[in-house]
């Protein structure tokens, strides 16, 4: 069977890095755009073709937007680091951006059998929706890393990616078509520790590759304990990969979802309506729910450290 051809819409990141080397094991990505986010767009940029460095792929990435639509950016310096790969030693990256016109490449370089995965804020996703509105009827679906059915974690009602820039995600759900959301509430159930870890990471011969994969892991779990008390780290981006590469591991239901613009204290929430009742026309929007943490953390730990599967 032919791999699934992915665009990956990205703003490196710890997680997106990992969800960026599951992509290419598992899928043919065709091109990577890029977003402010957890970083500037500069160094999203930067971070994705360093990246693809460390894979030996020369798949092209394209920036785009340096702001959200009406919000002033407010990167997480504080988890990712000021470069959005604290703590991590990369060789500067090899080759420039392919072009600055993400959005370009968004709108012309989509197909039928092509999903997008958008992995950080909405920003290039609905900056192409509003130039195109018959953009998802020319795409297999997005496939999004944001929101979530409980509580945010940046506010306690909002997610990371929605939160930055909250009227691209209303442009985006509103736009109403073939998606998967992957929300807080799907992603927070593929935790990874660091006792896990010592128990996976194999001998490996030391590389550029194990040395990143070990350093970003323990940068992120020791940001994350250090803000949150918890040791260990959800595996947020990977899962909005592995659900077009592995659906069978995922459970979706469709849902309307609307996101909260003027809350003063809900701005950027996702407002998934759970309600009982009989719809005609069930939602495109499909909200994750639930998903295989055990076959999903090996197929994990098997791209990263080889086969190994998770300790029992
Ligand atoms: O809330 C999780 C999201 O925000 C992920 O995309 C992660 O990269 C962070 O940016
Ligand atoms: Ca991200």
């Amino acid at each position: 069977m032919s791999k699934p051809r992915l665009i990956i819409d990205t703003d490196p990141g710890h997680d997106d890095a990992i969800a960026l080397i599951l992509a290419h094991h598992f899928a043919d990505v065709v091109g990577i755009t890029t977003v402010a986010g957890n970083t500037t767009v500069e160094n999203a940029t930067k971070n994705a073709i360093r990246i693809c460095d460390l894979l030996d792929v020369s798949t092209p990435v394209h920036s785009g937007a340096s702001a959200p639509l009406v919000a002033a950016p407010d990167f997480a310096s504080e988890v990712h680091g000021d470069d959005g790969l604290g703590g991590i030693q990369l060789p500067e990256p090899s080759r420039a951006e392919a072009s600055d016109r993400a959005i370009e490449f968004l709108l012309d370089a989509v197909e039928p059998d092509l999903w997008v995965v958008a992995i950080g804020p909405l920003t290039n996703i609905a900056q192409v929706l509003n130039r195109d509105k018959s953009w998802f009827e020319r795409v297999a679906g997005l496939s999004l890393m944001g929101g979530t059915t409980g509580g945010g974690n940046v506010t306690a009602a909002a997610e990371f990616n929605i939160y930055f820039d909250p009227e691209a995600a209303d442009v985006v759900f509103r736009a109403g078509g073939k998606t998967l959301m992957s929300g807080l509430n799907l992603t927070h159930q593929v935790q990874i520790s660091a006792t896990e870890l010592e128990h996976v990471v194999k001998s490996s011969p030391e590389s550029l590759r194990t040395r990143f994969i070990d350093q970003n892991f323990a940068r992120i779990i020791e940001r994350l304990h250090d803000l949150t008390g918890s040791p260990e780290v959800a595996m947020h981006d990977p899962c909005a990969v592995l659900a077009v590469t592995h659906p069978d591991l995922f459970e979706f239901s469709p849902r309307e979802v609307k996101v909260e613009l003027t809350g003063s204290h809900t701005r950027g929430m996702t407002v998934v309506d759970e309600r009982l009742r009989v719809v005609r026309d069930l939602s495109k929007i499909e909200v994750g729910y639930g998903v295989d943490a055990h076959a999903v953390k090996s197929l994990i730990f098997e791209v990263l450290y080889g086969d190994v599967s998770e300790p029992e």
